[in-house]
């Protein structure tokens, strides 16, 4: 029996396993509690997560990433640390990138993003998403078994992105091996093949996407980087080029292990639990509440963070102007006071879509309508083509007693691998 209040969340490898004992530890203490090891204050309550993203005001993103770590590079002074978190803000991990951005410049760096959001792409990409869906499953669909992960999950959340990007048709299988999302069988990929990869992936991604934005900004073409190349900011001026590059590239950061963990704990759960698979073969339109079920009660990103800029209360509890606040998202989508039965898998919830695996506020998923998609998409297809879905009990032991292992990280919720069988429809 472990003893909670002396575990360390951040290190500790059978929390990494299984965070939620732990929330429901944290909660106990209150929906916003100071853990002892790193004095971060977790808030594990669903309306004081939502209060925190809102008030940007009294907390900045700064550390969304990282958290306690690395440590803040000034000793906090005073009320309000504004000053000295933007004295500091280039020290901060992946500062460059808009999730740790604060107002106003975040909302510049987004308002570039929303140029590519638009309804009109996201629908030509879920289109594609379709023939992607068969295409991958082509890949492994007459073997009757495949590592889910591999052989699907991470190459579709790669390849999506590539082609909500508008990637040239003929860079892509080098984009799927560069980011780690294996090779296309029997293909050869040219310089990529055969090294490894995968070693600077936000490197090599602003390297291409530099490269292509600048030919663009040369030689003006009608495709997506093309418009990219020529969006400007609202106040009509012209971004750098790194400037440009950056949101686009970080889709990838933000977009590919996310969904790689959301469409496992979807199939997962498809296996686990077989009755929803008559379910949903009957009743597609039930899909999407299956998929929102899943984010809630698997929330992949399980953590985020915020810096306290000036000296405030959340909850009713005083918080010190440079205390690091660990929003538990996978704890709030599990608060009894606002989900019944938080523990259990139900699509029939009344308030299904109200979890806040995507975040709230200003930072709210860029992604979030792509995600659904493409599990809506992939549970689908899946559906369509594979009978009796069940999880292989020689790798992950029978029902009731099953084996699985998730990434050990505090930031990620989502299994390692995850093998499944089935027959072939058709
Ligand atoms: C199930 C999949 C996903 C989950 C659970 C997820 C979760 C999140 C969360 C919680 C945030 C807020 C971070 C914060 O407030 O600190 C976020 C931000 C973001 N996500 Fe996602 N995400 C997913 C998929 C995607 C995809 C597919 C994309 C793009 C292709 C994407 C792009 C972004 C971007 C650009 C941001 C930053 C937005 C901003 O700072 O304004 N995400 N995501």
């Amino acid at each position: 029996m472990t003893d909670l209040a002396a575990v360390d969340y951040f290190s500790d490898p059978v929390v990494a396993q299984d965070p939620y004992e732990y929330y429901e530890y944290l909660r106990s203490r209150g929906p916003v509690f100071t853990e002892p090891h790193h004095g971060v204050v977790a808030v594990t309550g669903y309306q004081e997560v939502m209060a925190a993203f809102k008030d940007t005001d009294a907390f900045s993103a700064v550390n969304a990433i990282g958290g306690p770590f690395p440590p803040l590079p000034f000793e906090p002074e005073g009320d309000d640390i504004t000053e000295q978190i933007e004295a500091h803000r280039h020290e901060f991990p992946i500062f460059e990138h808009m999730v740790v951005m604060d107002p106003p410049q975040h909302e510049r760096a987004r308002s570039l993003l929303s140029k590519l959001l638009t309804p009109r792409r996201l629908k030509e990409n879920e289109d594609y998403m379709w023939q992607l869906a068969d295409h991958q499953l082509d890949e492994f669909i007459a073997n009757g078994r495949c590592e889910f992960l591999g052989e699907y999950a991470k190459p579709f959340a790669t390849l999506a992105i590539t082609d909500l990007l508008g990637v040239p048709e003929e860079d892509r299988a080098e984009f799927r091996l560069a980011l780690g999302a294996g090779k296309q069988p029997g293909s050869r990929v040219g310089a990529l093949d055969g090294e490894p990869v995968g070693l600077n992936p936000l490197q090599y991604l602003d390297d291409k996407f530099s490269g292509y934005i600048a030919e663009r900004r040369r030689q003006p073409r009608a495709d997506v980087l093309g418009g990219m190349a020529s969006a400007t900011y609202p106040d009509g001026s012209v971004p750098e080029l790194l400037e440009v590059v950056r949101p686009a590239t970080f889709l990838f950061a933000a977009g590919q292990e996310t969904v790689t963990k959301l469409l496992s704990a979807a199939v997962q759960t498809l296996g686990d639990r077989p009755e929803f698979q008559q379910r949903l073969r009957e009743n597609p339109a039930e899909i999407p509440a299956f998929i929102e079920e899943a984010l809630r009660i698997q929330s992949p990103t399980k953590i985020d963070f915020r810096l306290a800029r000036k000296t405030t209360t959340l909850g009713g509890v005083p918080i010190k102007a440079g205390t690091v606040l660990m929003l538990c998202l996978g704890a709030a989508n599990r608060d009894p006071r606002k989900f019944s039965d938080p523990d259990q898998f139900r699509i029939d919830r009344p308030n299904v879509r109200e979890h806040i695996a995507f975040g709230r506020g200003i930072h709210t998923c860029a992604g979030a309508p792509l995600a659904r998609v493409e599990g809506q998409i992939t549970v689908r297809r899946l559906l369509d083509r594979m009978r009796d879905i069940a999880i292989s009990e020689a790798a992950h032991g029978p029902a009731g007693n099953r084996i699985y292992r998730y990434e050990p990280t505090f930031l990620l919720r989502g299994l390692t691998e995850l093998r499944i069988e089935f027959t072939t429809t058709g």
